[in-house]
Order: structure tokens, then sequence, then C-alpha cells
């Protein structure tokens, strides 16, 4: 078998050695013990420590020119396979049975419908295509497929608005190589951003995300549809500006709003997925990426190298476990994530729970009809405002894994202004 179709692993003898820190021994913070040494120690992690062959892309089968995973399976076979494993990942939690408060709080909304939790990106089109939250537009497929980013990229953001069975019934693939690798993985892996809007809202400060994140922030991210081309669109145009409250003005200063409520007339804001958002503001940003976390690098036999494109938990794999270890030391991490994790979903039940009963008192204030209306205003101010820190940390996936401080700064801000509301109730 030729060579050339293998990346060959080689520890660089002489690795470049990122210091990050250099602390001796193990220091504690919150929970966490840790001992940071240079990011070299993480064995074959970066992109440094690999020789990196090139290969030239395989003719595209596809229709619209991506080069799709079974072209690229003659070149990389453990990629592609790796990557067709995240059908796996197959299990879902009905999140509107587990916290049936949501029905309430996003009433008139889609999410009050259906909401379920991800699955693996081979699940992509399926669950788009079967979820009972209306998509009136193509731009539902944005994070879906490299098909419909290749659309974009050929035709323009009138893709957006094109009828989404239409586009559906075009699309090839999920989430696939093309999305984080234009037709270039054979550069050396290169990481290219596909999604046009990454470019548009971020411009050169891209440069200040590592790729492998940026790869991920293509679609881990919060964002919302422009009102004029509902064209996919990030609300920030650099990393400072990508905090709750920094997001919050920007949709204040913009007007904008995703639906109405109906029973309380609040214009309603909808947070997606912030992880990137979450972890670039978190403990970790600067020192991983979020492949050294969820993507195994492999070693086989014959000495090839690669990142597995299985997406996993790190808690799930020994092997992505053992990189923690280098920093936090022999904490035991599976036991101080769960921990975490019980903490803050505990948290979101009792603010969400708040939260839906202010909902209730504001509906009854507006049905009443005795409050005045520059009151029941600053009250649905406020209700808009605690929502949005609610949503921004119940929708983060890692349920405070990625950063514990601000999943309990959104859900503290949240009842903090959930009580004041409460109070201007109260006072009439
Ligand atoms: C390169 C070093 C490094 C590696 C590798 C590393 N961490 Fe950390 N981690 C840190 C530092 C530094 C902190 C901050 C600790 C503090 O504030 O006391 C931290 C904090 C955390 C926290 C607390 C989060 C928060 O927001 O306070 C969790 C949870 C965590 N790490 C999980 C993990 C897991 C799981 C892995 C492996 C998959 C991992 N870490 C790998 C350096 C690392
Ligand atoms: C093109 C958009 C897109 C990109 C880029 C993307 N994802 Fe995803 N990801 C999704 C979507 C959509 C889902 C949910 C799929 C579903 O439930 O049908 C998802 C699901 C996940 C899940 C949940 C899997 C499970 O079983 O619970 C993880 C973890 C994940 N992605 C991590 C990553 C990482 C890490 C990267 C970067 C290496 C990445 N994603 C890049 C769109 C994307
Ligand atoms: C320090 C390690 C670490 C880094 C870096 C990291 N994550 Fe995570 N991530 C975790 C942990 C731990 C969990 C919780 C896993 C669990 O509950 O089993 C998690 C959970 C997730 C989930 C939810 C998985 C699910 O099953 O629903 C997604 C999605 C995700 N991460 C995406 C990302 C993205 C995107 C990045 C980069 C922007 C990133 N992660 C960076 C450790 C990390
Ligand atoms: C969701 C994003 C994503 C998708 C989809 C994806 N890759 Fe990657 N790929 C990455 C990331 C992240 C890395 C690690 C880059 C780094 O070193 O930081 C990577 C690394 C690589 C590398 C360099 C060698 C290695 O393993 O580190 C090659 C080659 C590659 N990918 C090929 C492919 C091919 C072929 C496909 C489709 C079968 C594919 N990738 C799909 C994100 C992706």
């Amino acid at each position: 078998m030729d060579t050339n179709r293998k990346l060959k692993g080689m520890i660089a003898a002489a690795a470049v050695i990122l210091c990050f820190a250099l602390l001796g021994g193990a220091l504690t913070g919150g929970d966490v013990m840790y001992h940071l040494k240079n990011r070299g120690d993480l064995g074959p992690l970066s992109r440094d420590d690999i020789e990196y062959l090139e290969a030239e892309a395989p003719p595209a089968t596809s229709n619209d020119g991506t080069v799709n995973a079974a072209d690229w399976a003659q070149v990389y076979p453990e990629i592609a396979f790796t990557m067709g494993e995240n059908s796996k990942n197959d299990y879902v939690i009905d999140y509107l049975e587990q916290d049936p408060y949501l029905k309430n709080i996003y009433e008139g909304y889609g999410f009050a419908v259906d909401y379920g939790s991800a699955r693996g990106h081979e699940y992509c089109l399926e669950d788009v295509e079967k979820t009972a939250r209306p998509h009136p537009y193509a731009n539902c497929l944005t994070c879906k497929t490299p098909n419909f980013a290749k659309l974009v990229n050929d035709i323009g953001v009138g893709a957006y608005t094109m009828d989404f069975y239409e586009v559906l019934a075009m699309m090839e693939e999920d989430v696939s190589c093309y999305t984080c690798h234009g037709n270039e993985a054979g550069e050396r892996g290169k990481l290219v951003v596909t999604h046009s809007y990454v470019i548009k809202a971020l411009g050169d400060n891209m440069d200040d995300i590592d790729p492998s994140v940026l790869s991920c922030g293509q679609c881990h991210i919060e964002y919302y549809f422009t009102p004029a081309d509902k064209e996919t669109m990030m609300p920030y145009h650099d990393v400072a500006s990508m905090s709750p409250d920094a997001i919050l003005a920007y949709y204040d200063e913009m007007g904008f709003y995703d639906w109405i409520c109906a029973s309380t007339g609040v214009r309603m804001l909808k947070a997606q997925h912030p992880e990137t958002e979450t972890f670039l503001a978190g403990k970790h940003a600067g020192l991983l990426n979020c492949a050294d976390c969820h993507m195994e690098m492999v070693q086989e036999e014959d000495g090839t190298v690669y990142h597995s494109h299985y997406i996993s938990s790190p808690l799930d794999s020994e092997t992505l476990l053992s990189n923690c270890a280098v920093c936090h030391g022999d904490t035991d991490m599976v036991a101080t994530v769960r921990r975490i994790q019980e903490r803050i979903t505990a948290r979101e039940t009792e603010v969400g729970t708040k939260l839906s009963d202010f909902k209730d008192a504001l509906a009854a204030a507006v049905a009443e009809g005795k409050m005045s209306e520059e009151k029941l205003e600053a009250v649905r101010k406020i209700y808009r405002e605690a929502q949005w820190y609610f949503d921004f940390c119940y929708v983060e996936n890692s349920e405070g894994a990625h950063n514990t401080e601000l999943a309990t700064y959104c859900l503290d801000k949240s009842e903090e202004l959930i009580n004041e509301g409460m109070k201007l109730l109260n006072e009439q």
C-alpha cells in the first residue's frame, strides 16, 4: 500500500514546546485539582507533533463538487470510517418531558412542541426533517450539511429563503469533510471555514480563534436569522463580544426578537447552543481546543496517527480522559464533571421553575389589565432578559462542564431578574 495515503505519525523529537504555564505541584481551584504542565506533555495531541503527508483530493462524485466522505475514504479510510461511527451516538433525551416548565416558557415557539437532545452528526438531516418545529425556509439546513454551505457559497444569500423541502431534496450528506476542510483535507488536514457568515461576522478577528475551535464554531454557536434575508448570522464581531451580556446588548440595539409571546406580550429571544462562546470564555480557552477533548488521537500498529473523527464525550473515552490527567493529576474527572453537572442541572430546574411562575404572573397581570402599560413594558423587558440568561445556560450542551462560572453566572443573573420582576408585579 502506498505510504502516500497514510499520515505517518511521528512524535517530533524536538516538538515545539508550548509553555502555557509551568506550575510545580497540584493546585486547588473550586472543586478541581490540577497541575499545569506544558502542552508538549499531552502526547501526540498537537498538529506540531505529526508529520502530515499531503494527498491530492480525489475527483468529486457529488452533484455540487464537494468531495464527499466516500470519495475521501480512498485516501483516508480511517478518518472516513471513524466519522461514520458518529451514528453510534443515537441517544435522545426528550427535554420537554424531563423539564415540563419548558413548554410554558417557550409558549408560541417551536421548542414548546419538540425539543430533544442532540445526537451524532450522522443524524443531522434525518432529525431536521422529522422535527415537529416548523421550517419555513432552507436556512434550517445551515448547520446540517456541507451541501447547503456549498449552495450558499455558489449562489449567495438567496439560498437561505429557498423552500426547505426543495433544498432538502438536493442535500447529499450530513456534516462531512467539506464542512470543516473544504475540498482541502489532503493539504495536511487543512481546516477551512466554509460557512460564509462566520467570515462575515468575525472578519480578521477569526485569527484570534484556534482553527479547530473555529471549525466546530461554525455551528456550535449562538446565531440568529437576519430579518431582511433570513441569513444565518452571529451576533458579534469578535471574541470579546461573545458574552451573554454583550449578545443581549447587540440584540437590544437592533430591536431583535425571535417571537412575541402571546400571553405576556414579551419580545422573546431564543438562545441556541453557545458551546463555542462558553468554551472561549472558560478556563481551557487557549490551553485546549474542542478536538483535544472530543476527538481521540489514534495510533495504528503501522505507526499511522490520526484524529479519530468519531466525536465522543471525553468522559466515555480512556484516551481522552488520560489527557485530562496531564493537568488535573489523578483527580477523578468523571466524578468531578458529573458533580458540576448535577449542581448546574439542579439550579436549572430551580430557576426554570421560578421563571415559569414569573411568566404566569406576568400573563395574569396582562390579562387583568390593571397595570399601566409603562409598568408592564418594564416587567416585559426584565422577563426577556431573565429568560435569555436562563436559556443561554440551559441550551449549552455541556451542563456546566465547559465553563462552570459562566453557567452559574447566567442562572444567578436570571434569578435576580426574576426576583426584580416579581417585586414589580407584586407592588401594585
Ligand atoms: C492543558 C491543561 C488542562 C487539560 C489537559 C485539561 N484541563 Fe481542565 N482545567 C485546566 C485549568 C487550568 C482549569 C482551571 C482550574 C481552576 O480554575 O482552578 C481547569 C478546569 C476544569 C474544570 C472546571 C471548569 C470551570 O469552568 O471551572 C473542569 C470541569 C475541567 N477542567 C475538566 C477537564 C476535563 C474533563 C479534561 C480532559 C478531557 C480537562 N479538564 C483537561 C487545565 C486543563
Ligand atoms: C455543520 C455544523 C456542525 C459543525 C461544523 C459541527 N457540529 Fe457538532 N453537531 C451539529 C448538529 C446539527 C448536531 C445535532 C445533530 C442531531 O441531533 O441530529 C451536533 C451534535 C454534536 C454533538 C452531540 C453528539 C451526541 O451524541 O450527543 C457533539 C458532541 C458535537 N456535535 C461536537 C462537535 C465538535 C467537537 C465539532 C468540531 C470538531 C462539531 N461538533 C462540529 C452541527 C455541527
Ligand atoms: C476540557 C475538555 C473540553 C473541551 C476543550 C471542550 N469540551 Fe465539549 N464537553 C466536555 C465535557 C466534559 C462535556 C460533558 C460530556 C458529558 O456530559 O458526557 C462536553 C460536552 C459537550 C457537548 C454536549 C455533548 C452531548 O452529549 O450532548 C458538546 C456539543 C460539546 N461538548 C462541544 C464542544 C465544542 C464545540 C468545543 C469547542 C468549542 C468543546 N466542546 C470543547 C469537555 C470539553
Ligand atoms: C466537524 C469538523 C470535521 C469534519 C466533518 C471532518 N474533519 Fe477532519 N479534522 C477536523 C479537526 C478539528 C481536525 C484536527 C485538526 C487539528 O490538528 O487541530 C481534523 C484533522 C484532519 C486531518 C489531519 C490528520 C489528523 O487526523 O489530524 C485530515 C487528513 C482530515 N481531518 C480529513 C478529513 C476527512 C477526509 C473528512 C471526511 C471523511 C473529515 N476530515 C471530516 C475536523 C473535521
